[in-house]
């Protein structure tokens, strides 16, 4: 049995369901045992982003990932923003926010199985581009295939061949708030020019030019004096930023292996507002960690 969105269906559905339901009862006081916490019914805050929008005010606390506090939750929750822009599926925001934002209801409802493998089979090329595999937490195995569980209703098309989307990394958006999300997703970040975007294998390699400034991160001199970049499964998809060599670029890059990938590219010319501003954003700026989330 499936649920599917909007949530106004999810509920006139799961009232008979729940009522009728089969199948094990599983009330909040066991669970609560097992959590040592029992279960809250809280607002959605406005600062927890991936579900502030997701279409329900309500959910629960401890979460469907065991997070205990709302502070730990938005913190998590914080490193899936930038998936949800990316738009890889119509259903990643569904999915991610039953786990993280269930439902209040009383008993708890996972994503269906079929949700999570369309969504990952759609998102994980981009959390790859990235140096992130699909995280354990998140195996598709884990939720349900008959019981009751949560869906959209839309069936993903895969992209036509001719609207071919940019290369994730390449995708520029110029706004402070996009230029600090891939800052977040990198380790360290570079002023520089590029020499030669070669193709290599299934991948682009990009040679950079002697001359390199530290703008943040952890590369020692060593590192950024060999540091050769990587636009993982970048061999085909466009990149805007490549196509005139000639520019000052703001490049990202984390270390995947035992290569390091390029995780976002902007042109910085002096009237790169946008740039200057992330820059600024940067110092106060609270990351959320990529690390823990995406294990
Ligand atoms: C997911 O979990 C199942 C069962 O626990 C395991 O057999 C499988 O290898 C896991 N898949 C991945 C991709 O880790
Ligand atoms: C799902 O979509 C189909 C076709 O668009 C529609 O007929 C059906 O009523 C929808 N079901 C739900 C539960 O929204």
């Amino acid at each position: 049995m499936c649920i599917f969105w909007p949530p106004r269906l999810v509920l006139a559905m799961l009232v008979p369901i729940l009522v009728t339901s089969e199948y094990e009862y599983l009330g909040w006081k066991d669970l609560g045992d097992s959590y040592g916490k029992s279960p809250q019914c809280m607002d959605i805050p406005e600062d927890l982003r991936l579900c502030y929008t997701v279409g329900y005010h309500r959910m629960l606390l401890p979460n469907l990932l065991e997070h205990e506090t709302m502070a730990e939750v938005k913190q998590q929750a914080g490193s899936w923003v930038p998936l949800v822009h990316k738009r890889c599926h119509s259903g990643t925001q569904v999915f991610l926010c039953s786990l993280f934002a269930p439902v209040c209801l009383d008993r708890p409802i996972y994503p269906c199985r079929k949700l999570c493998e369309s969504v990952r089979d759609s998102c994980t090329p981009i959390m790859e581009a990235f140096g992130f595999p699909w995280p354990e937490m998140l195996n598709c195995s884990k939720f349900p295939q008959d019981d009751l569980c949560i869906s959209t209703n839309t069936t993903d098309m895969p992209p036509s061949p001719d609207d071919s989307p940019a290369c994730p990394p390449c995708e520029n958006e110029m706004s402070p708030e996009v230029i600090l999300e891939h800052m977040c997703a990198s380790e360290f970040a570079i002023k520089t020019k590029i020499k030669e975007a070669k193709i290599e294998n299934l991948d682009k390699k990009l040679i950079l030019q002697k001359r390199r400034k530290t703008v943040s991160g952890n590369l020692n001199k060593e590192e950024l004096k060999k540091l050769v970049l990587y636009l993982k499964n970048g061999a085909d998809c466009p990149c805007q930023q490549l196509e005139n060599l000639g520019n000052t670029y703001l490049i990202m890059g984390r270390k995947a292996g035992k290569r390091y990938l390029l995780t976002g590219i902007h042109k910085w010319d002096k009237s790169s507002k946008e740039v200057k501003k992330a820059l600024k954003k940067l110092k106060s700026h609270k990351c959320p960690v990529y690390e823990t989330v995406f294990k």
